[in-house]
C-alpha cells in the first residue's frame, strides 16, 4: 500500500504535542489512526474530533514502559483495523525529566519493536517512525533496519528544538507517503520559533 490513505497508523504519545498534531494530520489525509498515551481523556477528545471531521480513529490507554501494554496497543490496532502499517514511536519525555527518560524514550521504543515487528513480518510490510533526538534511538533504529529485512521501513525524525508540532507532523507524513521502495531513513527538522 502506497501513500497515506487507508493506512493503519498506531501513534504513541498521541495525547499532546507532536503525537497529537501527527494524528490530526494523518487522519485528515485518510489514515486510520490508533491513539495511545496515558491521559485517555485527551485521547477520547481527539478521537471524537477526528471522527466528527469524517476521519477514522480509535484510542487505547498505553504506557510504553510496560511491554504488555504495548502489546495490547498493537493487538488493538489489528483487531480494530485488521492490520498495522506504521508505528509512530513518539512517546517521550523531555530532557529535564531525565530520571524517567530512559525508561520511556528507550525501553518504550524496544517494546514497540517487540510488539510490532512480528505483525509487520506476517504482513510482509510495515514502517517504524521514531520521533527522537536520543542517540540510543538512532542506534536501535539502524540495527532494526539491518535486521528487519527489506520489506520494513525505518525512519528517524529528529525534531530539533521545535515549537511547531505541526511541522514535525508534516515530516512524519512525508516519510509515510513515500513509495514503498523509498526509505526516508532520517529527517532533521530545523529549529523554529514559530508555532505553525
Ligand atoms: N518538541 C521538541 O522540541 C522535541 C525535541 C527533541 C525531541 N522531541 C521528542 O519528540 C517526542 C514528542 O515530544 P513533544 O514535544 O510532543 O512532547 P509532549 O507534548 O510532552 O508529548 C509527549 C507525549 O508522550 C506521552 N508519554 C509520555 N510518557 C508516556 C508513557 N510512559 N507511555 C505512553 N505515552 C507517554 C505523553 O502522553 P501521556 O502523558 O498522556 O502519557 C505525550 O502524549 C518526544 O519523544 C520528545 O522527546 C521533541
Amino acid at each position: 500500500m502506497s501513500g497515506i490513505e487507508g493506512k493503519v497508523v498506531a501513534i504513541t504519545g498521541a495525547s499532546s504535542g507532536i503525537g497529537e498534531a501527527t494524528a490530526r494530520l494523518l487522519a485528515q489525509r485518510g489514515a486510520r489512526v490508533l491513539l495511545g498515551a496515558r491521559r485517555i481523556g485527551r485521547l477520547n477528545a481527539l478521537a471524537n474530533e477526528i471522527v466528527e471531521a469524517g476521519g477514522s480513529a480509535r484510542y487505547q490507554a498505553l504506557d510504553v514502559t510496560r511491554r504488555a501494554s504495548m502489546q495490547c496497543f498493537i493487538d488493538e490496532a489489528t483487531e480494530a483495523f485488521g492490520r498495522v502499517d506504521v508505528i509512530v514511536n513518539n512517546a517521550g519525555l523531555k530532557v529535564d525529566e531525565w530520571d524517567r527518560m530512559l525508561d520511556v524514550n528507550v525501553r518504550g521504543v524496544l517494546h514497540g519493536i517487540a510488539a510490532g515487528l512480528p505483525r509487520m513480518r506476517a504482513q510482509g510490510c510495515g514502517q517504524f517512525v521514531y520521533c527522537a533526538s536520543r542517540f540510543a534511538v538512532h542506534a536501535i533504529s539502524e540495527r532494526l533496519r539491518q535486521e528487519a529485512g527489506g520489506d520494513i521501513r525505518v525512519t528517524v525524525i529528529s525534531p530539533g528544538l521545535t515549537e511547531s508540532p505541526t511541522a514535525i507532523a508534516r515530516a512524519i507524513a512525508f516519510a509515510i507517503e513515500q513509495p514503498e521502495d523509498v526509505d526516508a531513513s532520517e529527517i532533521i527538522a530545523r529549529p523554529t520559533a514559530s508555532p505553525h
